[in-house]
């Protein structure tokens, strides 16, 4: 996807990203360089409060405990028990808070069936609490397999949500697809490098076919979440469900990343809109930080700005 940033760059950032080094160097000091503008603290203590003031300030939030690609069976285990204790906090405290994590940090990489039953034990408390949860999209080898979760998820337990990513070819087909069960999706652009066999190279066709999927998922039942910083989009969003006289709350929601184009967010919710924060936290942020610099290069310069102040 042609982004923010030239392609070359933005394989560089990422490729940076898996390098052992790089990765073993900024993790130690990444939190207090800069990591913190966009991760709500290593843990759930920490993220806690992060997530009341996010509400006070009159967002719903989506907390993610960062990770993916998790080898180890017990590790995935722990992860789903992390996002149990989470869905039970909310509930107790009555916040208007969900979770969405990734398939990976839950076993897709060892077996798809390990991943469903972590995610069922997670869905099954979302439904006992009332509430839902989203699995993001990763990379295009893992849509077949996500999407056969989410439908499982779905006919079980009602309260799951997936993910579509506007950059792929396919997901206008995996959208119409999915129509008829009412889905709760978020839609994205996507932030992972693909070959152009299976994704649209330049950011114009990415952002046309957003506003396709955008146009199809509110013409039909369900709930869509249009995840998105982008201004040209949101405008677009604003003035379709207001030539369709839908209402600004019930059908659809913004999301938008913490520490990210929090005023355009500020605005959405001033002018009567629902908007959810999706705020991060745990010890794995490192190429969470990465993807979001390879999206935009402000956010290196304030990177860089802060890993040079002295303290
Ligand atoms: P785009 O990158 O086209 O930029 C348009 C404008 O948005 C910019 O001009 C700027 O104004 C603003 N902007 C964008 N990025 C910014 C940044 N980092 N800092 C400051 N301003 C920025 N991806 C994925 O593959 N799978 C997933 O499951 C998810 N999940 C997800 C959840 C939520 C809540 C969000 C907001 C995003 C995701 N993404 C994702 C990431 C998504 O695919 C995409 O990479 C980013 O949202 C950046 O694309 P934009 O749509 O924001 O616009």
């Amino acid at each position: 996807m042609s982004s923010l940033l030239d392609r070359p760059l933005r394989t560089a950032i990422l490729a940076a990203a898996n390098n052992p080094l790089v990765r073993s160097g900024v993790s130690r000091y990444g939190m207090k360089l800069g990591a913190g503008r966009f991760v709500a603290g290593e843990s759930i203590e920490e993220f806690m409060p992060v997530a009341r003031e996010t509400q006070r300030r009159g967002f719903a939030v989506a907390a993610t405990l960062l990770g993916e690609s998790v080898s180890d069976v017990d590790e995935t285990r722990t992860v789903a028990a992390e996002y149990r204790a989470l869905l039970e906090a909310f509930a107790r405290e009555n916040l208007d808070a969900n979770v969405a994590f990734k398939l990976t940090h839950v076993g897709l990489d060892i077996d798809p069936e390990l991943a469903l039953e972590n995610a069922a034990t997670i869905a099954a408390v979302a439904r006992e609490t009332g509430n839902t949860f989203r699995m993001d999209m990763e990379q295009s080898r893992y849509v077949d397999r996500t999407l056969w979760i989410y439908r499982e998820l779905r006919q079980r337990y009602g309260c799951a949500g997936f993910v579509l990513q506007s950059y792929l070819h396919r997901s206008e087909t995996d959208l119409r697809a999915t129509l008829a069960l009412a889905p709760n999706l978020r839609i994205v652009k996507g932030a992972y490098l693909e070959p152009s066999t299976v994704a649209f190279a330049q950011k114009h066709e990415v952002d046309e076919n957003y506003r396709r999927l955008v146009e199809i998922a509110l013409s039909a039942e369900g709930y869509t979440a249009i995840a998105t910083h982008d201004p040209a989009i949101v405008a677009f969003v604003t003035n379709l469900v207001a030539s369709r006289g839908l209402p600004k709350r019930g059908r659809f929601e913004f999301q938008m990343l913490y520490g990210i184009a929090e005023p355009l967010a500020a605005s959405l919710v001033r002018r009567g809109y629902r908007v959810r924060l999706s705020v991060p936290y745990g010890d794995f942020w490192f190429p969470y930080l990465m993807r979001r610099l390879a999206e935009r290069p402000a956010n290196l310069g304030f990177f860089l700005r802060h890993a040079l102040r002295p303290r």
